[in-house]
């Protein structure tokens, strides 16, 4: 009795359901914590019955319970206990509850199964807080998955490390992976090994701080690289020591990647921008300049340090604001590639000429910029410029060599019977002093011509291998009394000058019109300098004036003074002709006309470097050769007589020089045959004996001079030629240029002059 009671008790307060059933699966007996766990009423609360089980079996995942896998069901058909059947039923009131069961057989004194004992535990806050756990378990691998974020946790004493699924994911490894101090390093990239060992040392556990670095990887799974990012917070214990890490590690293989395109595309944008001829600039919407490519200061001179940050209207012309307004109204209204040609403040105080075009850049519809590109078209216009002038050189030329080939007719004439007639009257004539006033007339008009012909570079060169020092040497003597008292003049003459090849008439002519106009520049007194050198021409900087003479070696003319200099207006009008700043009747302004010409005709270049008040200073490169000058170059002495007896055929197209040129000659003995073109005079030579000089014209129309005495010569070869000429034309004197070894006779000619060639060709 006492000991039934003690299991009736044991019954009523056990934790744990415990059930009875019968053979048929009727409820015999439940104790208080089965009624409560199963929702079970009593039938009738004295017969200790129950209603019939409603509740529906299912697995704990909801799945279906097979009927013959229920415990009474196993332990009725095998007789043996069953243990901890995980079993979830859905109780009348609809409450799911998950149990875990054990049932066990009751058997009668024969030894047959009477009954089912079965005890019924609630699992069903246990289960849900564990399905919580792994939901939470499974969402959290799924963030770190989504993220590429693994974590770890590091034991700092052992060096043993844990790691989420996600880490070895990204780090390629399994758990079976050493995770211990020499897995951890196997892992980052050889490369960054001991720089990373040295930063987890010293700077993390050295230093106690965070540990956050980024590094390479290579994963052993299948040897690729990757990046990652690792997270680490240090956590220490009571007494201060460190011992663990806790951290994150985060894959960041494609942000690397994509910065490294963007910064590969950056550089190229950039190597674009810097290496490109182009100002690039960019401007605030206010006009503030925000950025500068380096070919700014190349081409400005001022650095990009200056400019940026300040208004972009202060780089410009001021008469090229509105311009620049312009431009600037045409691409707001985004009209199609607008231009503007704006002038450009440089650093030396001059402006250079750019071509802009604009841009405008704008970001939800209001302009937050503007980008600029300027080409510099300078050197553009200035060859476009030079390319107009030399055209009208060319015109100017023409005509000029037109005009000077009649009026050299005509003042032969005058110049020939002014000193025939000087020449018949008494030497106390009162006439004398008119027709000196003709012949003084007739030279002035001569050296103009000449002048005509070498600004337009259609002079009669006769050019010989010399020495600049002797040509300055020479124009010394004349210079001492053109310059004046007050004017020192300095020589800085190279010994070992090289040689040239010109005309040493027209470098003697260069020269002094240089001087004159240096003595001109200096009313006050001063110094001319006149120096010669040897220099090596190449690699002079773009820029430099001297970048477009070829390289080699040159021979350098150099006249400067100490004279009032002149302005960048002047500087760049003083080669045109009959531009002068003097007063009228002071200057033609065809002195350095002539002296470009002639130095262009020599194949030379020439330089001028000026400021106002500075003085000027005029460079002449001529091309230097190996070959020594021809000692005494000197011209031939005037023969002693000039009279004759040989026949002479005189060729000249324009009636009045052939009549007086035959005059001349006739009165000093000669034998004249006279023809007024080229075919006449091969007609005329045909039939005639003894000819001892062909004397003639070279510019004549229908055969010229030189085809003449070609065809002469081939029956005569010892006949001796005497060429005269007003001015080069191509189709007899290429460039102007003679042979050497003809004789040239310069028109306008007098008598004297004439006849003075003659007789030194006959006799030469
Ligand atoms: N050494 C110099 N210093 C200052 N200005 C000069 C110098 N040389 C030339 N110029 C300027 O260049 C202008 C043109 O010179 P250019 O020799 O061609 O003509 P010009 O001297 O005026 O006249 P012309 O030489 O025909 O008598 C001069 O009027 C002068 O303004
Ligand atoms: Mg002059």
């Amino acid at each position: 009795m006492l000991r039934r009671e003690f299991l009736r008790r044991l019954a009523d307060t056990s934790p744990v359901g415990i059930l009875v059933m019968d053979r048929d699966g009727q409820i015999t007996f439940a104790n208080p914590r089965a009624e409560q766990v199963l929702g079970l009423v009593k039938r009738r609360i004295t017969e200790r019955r129950y209603n019939a089980a409603e509740w529906r079996a299912s697995r704990y995942d909801g799945g279906p319970f097979p009927d013959d896998e229920r415990p009474f069901s196993r332990v009725m058909a095998t007789g043996q206990p069953v243990f901890d059947v995980p079993l979830a039923i859905e109780r009348p009131d609809g409450q799911r509850v998950l149990l875990s069961v054990n049932a066990a057989p009751l058997r009668d004194a024969a030894g047959r199964v009477e009954s089912v004992v079965a005890t019924l535990e609630d699992v069903s806050r246990r289960e849900q807080a564990m399905a919580a756990a792994r939901e939470s378990e499974r969402l959290l691998q799924q963030s770190q998955r989504v993220a590429r974020l693994g974590s770890y946790v590091l034991d700092v004493g052992t060096g043993v490390w844990t790691s989420s699924t996600v880490l070895d994911e990204i780090f390629g490894i399994d758990q079976t992976y050493p995770h211990d101090v020499d897995g951890w390093t196997g892992l980052i990239h050889p490369d960054a090994r001991s720089g990373m060992l040295a930063y987890f040392t010293q700077d993390v556990l050295g230093k106690q701080r965070r540990f956050d670095r980024e590094y390479p990887i290579v994963r052993p799974s299948d040897g690729s690289h990757r990046w990652v990012h690792g997270l680490g917070d240090l956590e220490c214990d009571a007494a201060g020591r460190v011992v663990r890490m806790l951290g994150t590690i985060q894959d960041i293989t494609e942000r690397r990647r994509a910065d490294e395109a963007l910064r590969s595309s950056q550089d190229q944008y950039r190597a674009l921008v810097d290496g490109v001829r182009d100002v690039i600039f960019a401007l605030s919407p206010d006009g503030v300049l925000t950025a500068l490519n380096p070919v700014f200061e190349e081409i400005t001179g001022w650095s990009r340090a200056e400019w940026l940050g300040r208004q972009f209207a202060e780089l410009l012309h001021p008469a090229d604001l509105p311009g620049a307004l312009g431009l600037l109204q045409q691409v707001l209204r985004a009209e199609p590639r607008p231009t503007a040609q704006l002038r450009v403040r440089t650093r030396d105080g001059g402006y250079r000429v750019g071509e802009f075009r604009a841009a405008v850049q704008r970001r939800d519809g209001a302009v937050v910029g503007i980008l600029g590109i300027v080409r510099d078209i300078t050197d553009r216009l200035t060859l476009e410029e030079q390319f107009r002038q030399a055209q009208k050189m060319e015109a100017v030329g023409q005509l000029a060599g037109g005009v000077a080939h009649d009026f050299n007719n005509l003042l032969t004439v005058i110049s020939s019977y002014s000193e025939l007639v000087l020449g018949a009257l008494a030497p106390d004539d009162e006439r004398r002093a008119d027709l000196e006033e003709i012949q003084a007339a007739a030279a002035r008009a001569t050296a103009l011509t000449r002048q005509l012909l070498a600004f337009s570079r259609r002079q009669v060169l006769q050019p010989t291998v010399l020495s600049l020092n002797a040509v300055v040497t020479h124009a010394e003597n004349l210079l001492g009394r053109l310059m004046g008292e007050d004017v020192a003049l300095v020589t800085r003459l190279d010994p070992a000058l090289g040689s040239v090849k010109a005309d040493a008439g027209q470098l003697e002519q260069v020269i002094m019109n240089l001087a004159v106009n240096a003595r001109d520049a200096m009313p006050g007194g001063g110094t001319l300098t006149i120096e010669t050198r040897n220099v090596e021409i190449g690699g002079a900087a773009a820029g430099a004036p001297e970048s477009v003479v070829p390289p080699g070696g040159y021979v350098l003319l150099r006249v400067a003074d100490t004279g009032t200099g002149m302005d960048a207006g002047t500087r760049a009008r003083i080669f045109e002709p009959f531009f002068t700043t003097k007063e009228p009747g002071k200057g033609t302004g065809l002195g350095l006309a002539t002296v470009y010409g002639i130095v262009k005709q020599s194949g030379g270049y020439i330089f001028v470097d000026s400021e106002p008040g500075r003085g000027a200073a005029f460079r002449v490169y001529l091309s230097r050769l190996a070959e020594p000058a021809a000692a005494g170059a000197a011209r031939p002495l005037p023969p002693k007589s000039v009279a004759g007896s040989e026949t002479v055929l005189l060729v000249e197209d324009e009636e009045a020089v052939r009549a007086v040129a035959c005059q001349s000659l006739r009165r000093l003995g000669y034998t004249v045959l006279e023809a007024r073109n080229g075919e006449s005079a091969a007609q005329l030579a045909a039939a005639q004996g003894a000819i001892a000089i062909l004397v003639t014209d070279v510019v004549m129309p229908g055969m010229n001079g030189r085809a003449l005495a070609d065809r002469l010569r081939a029956r005569r070869p010892r006949l001796k030629v005497l060429f005269v000429s007003g001015y080069a034309d191509n189709a007899v004197l290429q460039d102007g240029v003679l042979e050497p070894g003809l004789s040239f006779l310069q028109k306008p000619f007098t008598p004297e002059g004439l006849a003075q060639k003659v007789r030194e060709v006959l006799d030469g």
